[in-house]
């Protein structure tokens, strides 16, 4: 049997595509996964090109794995991801060793791709954007989960066009994946013993199934149904463009308590200038107004929220009105970033008069608030006593046990593995930023 290796970069869209690789390719008994890349037959590199210079950080892997394949010439070098919808044949005229390019829509075809390679020794590309239909024909799900938690694709590709992002370009049009497809394969992990469950999608809130006798199935219509399916105890979803989310939702949020409490809710800038620039097709005016309502359906609601600084354009006071939003929503755990020029995005077009050093003193002044923020919430937490779902072992200390929180919170805590899997009642003791410490009552 071929050993084959894998390594994940970027979101967690491609690292549910991973474990999907790798179901599909032991499906066929003829491979298995290992973690040691020096012992690897074949070795796949799953890229993210949402930031940064994504392009020289593959070079530098796949220069790594060439030492290896110097060593032995049967190894099988593939790519896939973003990077190599984004880059194509450019990548094999780099490199020439690397065998197989293939795109994040078409990673049902690699098992027939590495087939073909060990038959004529001819290397190959496939970075169309195939049907989501084909993608999940073959029901090879995500069989072999062994955890509690499971991340579930809804939806592939963005609609959206932001002019900052990529993903349109090397995840190409929305499809959305049919519903009874999706509450299958959470059938099939509700069966494993998954309870927590992680919905994934560049913009969940546009989702859309049609039936064939012509009913359409919205975002809501799915978390009612999966909310419904035996032993699935709490549902998260990632990530959500605050332009479509509607009443609908909101609702959702009132109605059904296995919906976590902590929302992701990009809102990028605080001023309706910079999200005019960028397309995001919101203004602060109607985030606002979802906050809260939303606040209003949930009381304890949390929403953390990603930011671009930096944009083209970006004015001092246009930043200064990010930093007032961020003060008046008091955001929970977010993410910020500077902006990041993407090769063909509409926003290479506007011009960039914001120098270097000025992006990177607002990103520290911003993530210092928003830091502050977070060490706030988690403060506040200190004292509850709060019902955890148990994952597995500590990251850190083997010693402690893991779990999280309704709100999203990772809180380590001493007891015994067998309560893995499990809802316990967590009292919180302390805090550190990105996680809680409890005692287990
Ligand atoms: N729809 C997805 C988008 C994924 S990108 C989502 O909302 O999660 C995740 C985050 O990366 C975006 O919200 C944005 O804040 C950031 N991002 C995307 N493109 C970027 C770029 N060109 N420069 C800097 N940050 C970017
Ligand atoms: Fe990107 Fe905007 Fe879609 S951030 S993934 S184009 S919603």
């Amino acid at each position: 049997m071929k050993k084959v290796y894998i390594k994940t970069w970027g979101c967690q869209m491609n690292e549910y595509d991973s474990s999907i690789i790798i179901n599909i390719l032991k499906n066929k008994n003829q491979y298995i996964k290992t973690i040691d890349e020096k012992k690897a037959d074949i070795l796949i590199l799953n890229t993210c090109s949402i930031r940064e210079k994504a392009q020289e950080k593959v070079f530098d892997q796949l220069g790594r794995w060439k030492i290896l394949k110097n060593k032995n010439k049967k190894i099988l070098i593939a790519v896939g991801g973003c990077v190599a919808s984004q880059e194509g044949l450019k990548i094999k005229k780099r490199a020439n060793y690397v065998d197989i390019i293939f795109g994040p829509r078409n990673i049902h075809k690699l098992p027939f791709m590495i087939k073909n390679f060990y038959k004529n020794q001819k290397s190959s590309i496939n970075i169309k954007f195939d049907s989501i239909n084909s993608k999940y024909k073959k029901k090879i799900y995500n069989l072999n989960v062994k955890s509690v938690t499971g991340l579930i694709s809804i939806m592939e590709g963005c609609n959206n066009y932001c002019t900052f992002c990529i993903v349109p370009y090397t995840r190409g049009r929305e499809e959305s994946r049919p519903m009874n497809s999706i509450i299958s394969e959470i059938n099939q992990m509700s069966k494993k013993g998954v309870k927590e469950i992680n919905l994934l999608g560049q913009n969940v809130n546009s989702y859309k199934s049609k039936t064939i006798n012509g009913k359409i199935y919205s975002f809501a219509d799915l978390l009612t149904a999966i909310s419904n399916i035996d032993g699935i105890e709490k549902i998260r979803f990632t990530t959500s463009n605050p332009m479509d989310f509607n009443e609908d939702i909101i609702d959702v949020y009132k109605n059904i308590s296995k919906i976590s409490s902590f929302l992701h809710l990009p809102i990028q800038s605080g001023s309706n200038k910079i999200l005019n620039l960028m397309k995001r097709r919101y203004d602060i005016k109607k985030y606002k107004k979802i906050v809260n309502k939303l606040s209003i359906a949930r009381k304890n609601i949390r929403i953390g929220s990603d930011f671009i600084v930096g944009f083209p354009g970006e004015t001092k006071k246009d930043f200064e009105k990010t930093i007032k939003l961020v003060q008046e929503i008091n955001f929970d755990t977010s993410f910020s970033f500077i902006y990041s020029p993407r090769p063909g995005t509409p926003s290479l077009r506007l011009k960039d008069n914001v120098s270097v050093q000025e992006k990177k003193n607002r990103l520290y002044k911003l993530q210092n608030i928003l830091q502050k923020q977070l060490i706030k919430w988690n403060k506040s937490m200190i004292g509850t006593i709060q019902r955890v779902l148990v994952h597995g072992f500590s990251r850190k200390d083997k010693q402690q046990l893991s779990g999280k929180t309704d709100n999203n919170k990772v809180v380590n805590f001493y007891g015994n593995s067998k309560i893995i899997g499990r809802f316990v009642n967590i009292k919180i003791t302390g805090v550190h930023v990105n996680s809680l410490k409890g005692i287990l009552i």
